[in-house]
């Protein structure tokens, strides 16, 4: 049984997120979307509401799990079982972070990172953006799913 992880903060999950999420969920048996509980970060969704988008935008795929954790990742993969985490790298200036987490992960607890490239056709989002063009107006459908751009709309309306 191959399990995985995908973590973030997905606040709120785009179409670049969703991409990574089915083409692993295409290579492995079992992938769980772990949304990092971050008390010092201030969000736009809360924790529950992100992982209700996550359930709702990943409902098709039988092999998604959507779980929370605080903590470190690699607490969680003993936890959980998962040996690998797969991000997706957009562009060169997200390489050098990732490569530091990904050493850092396997120098802690033995836990394999694995990279796909993101599709080009999202490979300049990020949920700060999207919620920086929806905040000033700006059209972002077609960039998030369609749940989760109601729930932008109303969210930001209530500003
Ligand atoms: O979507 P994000 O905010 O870029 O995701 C970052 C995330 C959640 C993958 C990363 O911050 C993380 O793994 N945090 C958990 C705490 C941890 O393990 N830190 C050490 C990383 S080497």
């Amino acid at each position: 049984m191959h399990r995985v992880v995908c973590p973030g903060s997905f606040d709120p999950v785009t179409m670049g997120h969703l991409d990574i999420i089915g083409r692993a969920a295409g290579l492995y048996d079992e992938v769980i979307v772990a949304v990092l509980i971050n008390m010092t970060k201030k969000s736009l969704f809360t924790v529950d509401e992100r992982v209700e988008m996550l359930r709702e935008v990943t409902a098709r795929y039988g092999n998604v799990k959507i779980d929370r954790f605080h903590g470190l990742l690699v607490d969680f993969c003993a936890t959980n079982g998962v040996t690998a985490v797969i991000k997706g790298l957009r562009a060169v200036s997200d390489f050098e972070y990732e490569m530091q987490m990904a050493q850092m992960n396997y120098r802690l607890a033995r836990v394999e990172t694995l990279f796909m490239t993101t599709n080009p056709l999202y490979s300049f989002l990020s949920s700060s953006l999207i919620k920086e063009i929806a905040r000033y107006g700006g059209d972002v459908s077609g960039l998030v799913p369609d749940t989760v751009l109601s729930r932008l709309s109303e969210r930001l309306a209530a500003e």
